[in-house]
């Protein structure tokens, strides 16, 4: 077995140890999804201990579709500098960092006044239109574009918890009769367009 302390490799993500803190929101942006100061300092904290990886907590790919009040909006042009901020401090220790986004689902109506959009209606959701899942998607790409550009080393997708994209990857909760509901691989089409779109635009 290999040793936690020796260097490793992500597909081109060299790790100078095989250390990875795991994507843990810390409920630390502002009521209107901003970054923090204190948000910044966990991170800092994290790469000056040591750890090889570090995956951010989940952050909002749509300042309309948050998952709770402090939840971070990546897109959000007050956040800029404060991502390269982030990820400049992570990278002076050596270490690496991930940011993971999300679209929250049926999380987005623990936010008062915010129509909450899943893969179908529920009684307090409403269904995405075959417009909206393209908007989605588009939203995805214009984010993991925006992430590479300011410094992260890459981009995991929020695909578990009941957040959106694991609605529908789950017949539970996607009901659809669309191309994007009934078998496997029309689940799994909303985070294939995303893949295969993202993986296209930062060639
Ligand atoms: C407070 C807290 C916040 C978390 N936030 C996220 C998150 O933002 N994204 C995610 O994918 N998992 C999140 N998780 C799950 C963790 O990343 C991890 O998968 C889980 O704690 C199980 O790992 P463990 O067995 O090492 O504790 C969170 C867990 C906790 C306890």
């Amino acid at each position: 077995m290999k040793d936690i302390w020796q260097k490793d490799k992500i597909k081109d993500i060299e790790l100078k140890n095989r250390i990875v803190r795991s994507a843990t929101n810390e409920h630390l942006g502002t009521i209107d999804g901003c970054i923090t100061d204190d948000y910044i300092k966990v991170y800092h904290d994290l790469a000056k201990s040591g750890v090889g990886l570090i995956i951010t907590s989940h952050m909002a790919i749509d300042k309309n579709q948050r998952a709770d009040v402090t939840h971070i909006c990546v897109n959000d042009s007050r956040n800029k500098e404060k991502l390269k901020l982030l990820t400049n401090t992570v990278h002076d220790y050596g270490s690496k960092i991930i940011a993971q986004i999300s679209y929250p689902g049926h999380h987005g109506s623990k936010i008062e006044g915010q129509v909450a959009k899943t893969p179908s209606e529920t009684d307090n959701t409403k269904a995405l239109s075959i417009e909206e899942i393209k908007e989605c998607v588009r939203s995805y790409v214009k984010t993991i574009e925006l992430l590479q550009r300011v410094g992260f080393d890459g981009v995991q997708l929020h695909m578990a918890h009941g957040y959106l994209l694991s609605e529908f990857l789950d017949p539970f909760y996607n009901k659809r009769t669309d191309n994007y509901g009934g078998t496997a691989n029309n689940r799994y089409r909303i985070i294939h367009e995303i893949l295969t779109e993202a993986t296209n635009s930062i060639k």
